[in-house]
């Protein structure tokens, strides 16, 4: 099944816009895999107000309890309406010095807890993906093989993250050439990330690595992404 996730990052600023937001998108008729990432602070109300969407969280900590300030562990998210989380963004690599051993730490730690995980992957410039196999070996290591079917794959280059200084979307020809090569180390399910569109999704849906994508910008607006969704469903 193809998964849209909506990773709304540090917005909107509060619950009330939040619970705006996850009112104003429509669900398609045919089953899409919709995974909304919400800041932490408001997951609980929304989860338990939109049931009918998955929630997930952007980031946790791969230990339980002890002393580790200021951190949330999986179990605590799975008791306030988790059952996804993000790992490896490159907001967290890049503005949290998050390496690929920690990203490998929180991945296993969130498949031992039973969540389902979208691990993001990309090179930092237009051209570099060079670094790209040994960021996926390394960010993925002693992940059991069974373990895989859990596990979504987004490649999403930095340089095409709308955030991104002068950002466009990669191809969707570049895309399905780097996803069809990635996957030939992990066979997973694989989406692309970096400023998908409702103009641009279908074309990156019809490659046929790709199964589906994360979305940033576009899914901080209910009808942009109602429309993705919809393209999704097709
Ligand atoms: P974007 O963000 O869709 O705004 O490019 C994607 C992401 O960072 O996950």
């Amino acid at each position: 099944m193809r998964l849209i996730g909506g990773n709304w990052k540090l917005n909107p600023s509060t619950l009330p816009e939040a619970e705006l937001l996850a009112e104003s998108i429509r669900l398609p008729q045919e089953e899409v895999e919709t995974v909304l990432f919400p800041p932490v602070a408001f997951l609980e109300e929304l989860a338990k107000k939109s049931p009918k969407f998955r929630w997930g969280a952007q980031d946790f900590f791969h230990k339980d309890t002890g002393a580790f300030t200021g951190e949330i562990s999986l179990p605590m998210l799975r008791s306030i309406g988790a059952a996804w989380v993000l790992t490896g963004h490159s907001d967290r690599r890049i503005k949290f010095s998050e390496s690929d051993k920690t990203v490998s730490e929180k991945l296993r730690a969130a498949l031992r807890e039973n969540f389902s995980v979208i691990l993001c992957v990309g090179e930092l410039e237009r051209g570099s993906e060079g670094a790209l196999e040994e960021s996926l070996k390394q960010s993925t290591k002693g992940v059991h093989h069974d373990e895989l079917a859990r596990l979504t794959i987004c490649y999403e280059p930095v340089w095409a993250i709308s955030t991104s200084p002068n950002a466009e979307a990669d191809s969707p020809e570049h895309a399905e050439e780097i996803i069809s090569r990635l996957k030939e180390i992990i066979p997973t399910r694989w989406i692309y990330g970096g400023s998908v569109t409702s103009a641009n999704a279908a074309a990156f849906l019809s490659m046929p690595s790709i199964e589906g994508a994360l979305v940033g910008g576009a899914a901080l607006k209910g009808e942009e992404f109602s429309k993705i969704l919809e393209i999704a469903s097709q």
